[in-house]
């Protein structure tokens, strides 16, 4: 066994590097790509019920060590998903079906497809932070979340992760609500904004959107940390990891794998390969005999 596996959120991974919702996984090919190049398992661009366009443009701004994105969660609906697993999941490796809905039975309904579809587990989006009515706005209502969870865990045999906002006042009450889950996924992107001088307006269409990359990586920390020391679940670490140190402290933070978005937009697919060779490198200079080893490990 390499010293890089481990069994994270129910799913065993080749190693705890992943691909996060949202970058290059709308479509089949790519996710499969990324997979056959590093990535230990793909979550799917959140998709829904219906096919929705998203936002109009701009729904992208980039600044040093971030971008704010809007994108409205475009995706084909669930209907049309079906082929984009397939093709994924030929890599043979796990692909996680990320999804969102405005209550119960609407991530049920999405949930089951995605299974029967073939998916290794469900991650549930109840984070976005730009889109009325989803996202958020459910995600930061104990009850709901904790009745959505309690119906998928009742309902589907495949492991059910929880992602959760950044945007709440207290993610250890939302936490709690998702306990049933058998991860935790953290982080979303932080609501943020910004202005274009010269026009005098917001930059995005939207106003509002979510920011990513390297300068969210200490809140997400910070979120990671706080869980784990106050409920000891399992959790997916995401947020602002560019290298292998970034997700080893996402690691000892309380992380027991790690998802990376916006490093891959920026840098492509090779990013997972590299971060995963740095973390093995940091092993073998740490003498880790194995990640379980070190998950955790920062907490007091
Ligand atoms: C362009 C873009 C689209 C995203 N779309 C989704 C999405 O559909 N569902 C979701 O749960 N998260 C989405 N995210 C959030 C990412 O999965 C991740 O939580 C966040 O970007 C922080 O990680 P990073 O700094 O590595 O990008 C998106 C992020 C970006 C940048």
């Amino acid at each position: 066994m390499s010293k890089l596996e481990i069994k994270a959120g129910g799913i065993k991974l080749d190693h705890p590097v992943m691909l996060a919702s949202g970058i290059l996984d709308e479509n089949g090919y790519t996710m499969k790509k990324i997979l056959e190049e590093g990535a230990a398992a793909a979550v799917t661009k959140s998709i829904g019920a219906e096919e929705r366009n998203g936002y109009i443009s701009p729904v992208v701004v980039e600044g040093e060590g971030y971008i704010i994105n809007a994108m409205g969660l475009p995706n084909p609906g669930i209907e049309l998903y079906e082929e984009e697993i397939r093709i994924a999941k030929k890599s043979k490796k796990p692909v996680i079906g990320s999804i969102f809905a405005a209550d119960p039975d609407g991530f049920l309904n999405l949930a089951e497809k995605m299974v029967d579809y073939g998916v290794d587990g469900i991650e549930l989006n109840l984070s976005c932070p730009h889109v009325k009515g989803f996202g958020t706005e459910v995600g930061s209502d104990p009850v709901l979340v904790k009745e959505i969870v309690k119906t998928l865990k009742g309902s589907i045999d495949k492991p059910v992760w929880s992602k959760l906002s950044p945007n709440v006042t207290d993610i250890v009450e939302i936490g709690q609500a998702a306990s049933e889950s058998d991860a935790l996924v953290l982080i979303n992107t932080v609501r943020a904004m910004a202005i274009d001088i010269y026009a005098r307006k917001p930059v995005l269409t939207n106003v509002y959107g979510g920011m990513s990359g390297s300068s969210i990586k200490s809140v997400g920390i910070r979120l990671v940390y706080e869980i784990k020391k106050e409920l000891d679940m399992e959790i997916i670490g995401v947020g602002g990891i560019q290298n292998g140190n970034d997700a080893i402290e996402y690691i000892m933070a309380g992380a027991s794998a790690v998802q990376v978005g916006t490093a891959a937009w920026k840098y492509g697919r090779g990013v997972f390969k590299s971060i995963m060779d740095q973390i093995a490198q940091f092993m073998e200079e740490n003498h880790i005999r194995g990640i379980d080893e070190i998950i955790g490990v920062a907490v007091q």
